[in-house]
């Protein structure tokens, strides 16, 4: 059911913990399942120097925010909006159907860790603006 890229996250995940002095934190929740991610950034230069992430949730939850985590290491603010939740999905070799909002939640949490950073320093981010913080993503996100 999970890839070994899930097992292996989930058993050994990179960039555990939080960031102190983070420029940008980000908690995102999912209502139905009641897992909850939260992600730090420290940000430099518009370049993610540092990323750190606690997760109260599921495996594919904690997979998926540590491999989110690695996408975005070092990339800039641009890339790191990009990151999609297929993206982090694909880069663990898939997610069972029923565990993509997981994986939604790891997109939610970087994206809601920016908009703190461009809150907190006044920085205008390309397509904040538009970002669906909403936990309504169970049923309908592996149609597309
Ligand atoms: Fe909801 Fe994994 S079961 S985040």
């Amino acid at each position: 059911m999970y890839s070994e890229k899930v097992m292996e996250h989930f058993m050994n995940p990179r960039n555990v913990g939080e960031i102190e002095d983070a420029d940008g934190v980000g908690e995102v929740g999912n209502a139905k399942c009641g897992d909850i991610m939260k992600m730090y950034l420290k940000i430099d230069n518009g370049i993610i120097q540092d990323v750190k992430f606690k997760t109260f949730g599921c495996g594919s939850a904690i997979a998926s925010s540590s491999m989110a985590t690695e996408l975005i290491k070092g990339k800039t603010i641009d890339e790191a909006m990009n990151i999609t939740n297929k993206a982090v999905a694909e880069a663990l070799d898939g997610l069972p159907p029923i565990k993509m909002h997981c994986s939604v939640l790891a997109e939610q949490a970087i994206k809601s860790a920016l908009l703190d950073y461009s809150k907190k320093y006044n920085v205008h981010i390309e397509g904040l603006d538009d970002v669906d913080f909403s936990d309504d993503h169970h049923d309908h996100i592996e149609e597309e």
